[in-house]
């Protein structure tokens, strides 16, 4: 099998030489960002999307990105052509670049631009159909006036913390409260309730990822007729939802089946979880929601 290639700031590099350095400020202090991104048969799945919300992320972080928009997209594009790759789970990274080992970035003048194209089965076909265990944990969110998850950073500590916590139960997935109590996300998806027919899904000024799968999601929602409302969700809501999903990039729509022991709705994906699914998946195939890869 050919060794996996993979982007490297202008070069396309096999996988055994594809390194940076140890003073990349991305390793030692997790400056950076990122993006989780698909390609479905040949199409990059809202690629535009993905990239105006790096350069958000850069923004808020005042990384400078040093490269143009359709530049990304051709690096994109370039690592799955050169993996023959239709069908993949692609990350891409903005390092602020190498720097002393003090934090200061005045000392990194060059970001660095990674990209690296595989596959990912997050979930298993047994999860999507009866749906996973979840633990409310006791890691907040991180705060909007903090390290908020708005920007897609490197730092995923706050989110590692709440999986272990998650894990230590036996349960597959965590979901945060933001520092008011609301219902926030998950470790790496945005969340939906599903209440008497109507879909609910918490704002991004709770502290949660705008998530792109979460628009998409809110689309095809409305075009079958259920109403979305994004609003602060409470834990008692969750409780007592007929059906409660997970949405994200890797895990396109996951059901919930408990809650911190309680069962939600039939304890297995419910109906509309299931008819979103499947709308997903479609969606998901349309080249119009694509760029094209090969
Ligand atoms: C913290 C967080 N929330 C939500 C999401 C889902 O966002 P998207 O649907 O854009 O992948 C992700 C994944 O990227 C994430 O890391």
């Amino acid at each position: 099998m050919a060794e996996q290639i993979i982007y490297i700031d202008g070069e396309y590099l096999p996988k055994s030489k594809a390194v940076i350095s140890v003073f990349d400020h991305g390793f030692l202090y997790g400056d950076g960002v990122f993006e989780g991104i698909r390609a479905y048969n040949g199409y990059v799945f809202k690629l535009k999307e993905h990239i105006d919300r790096l350069y958000e992320s850069a923004k808020t972080m005042m990384l400078d990105v040093q490269m143009k928009k359709s530049v990304m997209g051709e690096a994109v594009i370039g690592t799955l052509k050169r993996n023959n790759l239709r069908d993949a789970y692609i990350r891409l990274i903005v390092t602020r670049g190498v720097g002393d080992l003090g934090l200061d970035p005045r000392k990194c003048p060059k970001s660095s631009v990674i990209v690296i194209a595989g596959t990912i089965s997050l979930m298993s076909k047994e999860a999507a159909e009866n749906g996973i265990k979840t633990l409310i944990t006791w890691v907040r969110r991180d705060p909007i006036d903090g390290t908020s998850h708005e920007t897609k950073s490197l730092n995923y500590l706050n989110s590692i913390l709440a999986k272990i916590e998650a894990n230590n139960v036996g349960a597959d997935e965590a979901i945060f409260l933001n520092p008011q109590g609301y219902v926030c996300e998950g470790t790496a998806e945005n969340l939906f309730v599903i209440k008497n027919g109507n879909a609910l899904t918490p704002p991004t000024y709770t502290g949660a990822l705008p998530g792109i799968t979460q628009v998409a999601v809110i689309e095809i929602a409305s075009k079958m007729g259920i109403k979305v409302q994004s609003r602060p969700i409470t834990a008692h809501e969750l409780f007592n939802a007929d059906e409660v999903f997970f949405t994200g990039t890797a895990a396109e729509i996951i059901p919930v089946a408990s809650i911190n022991g309680r069962v939600i709705g039939s304890g297995k994906a419910g109906e509309v979880t299931k008819k979103l699914r499947r709308e997903f998946a479609k969606y998901a195939a349309d080249p119009a929601n694509g760029t094209p890869c090969v």
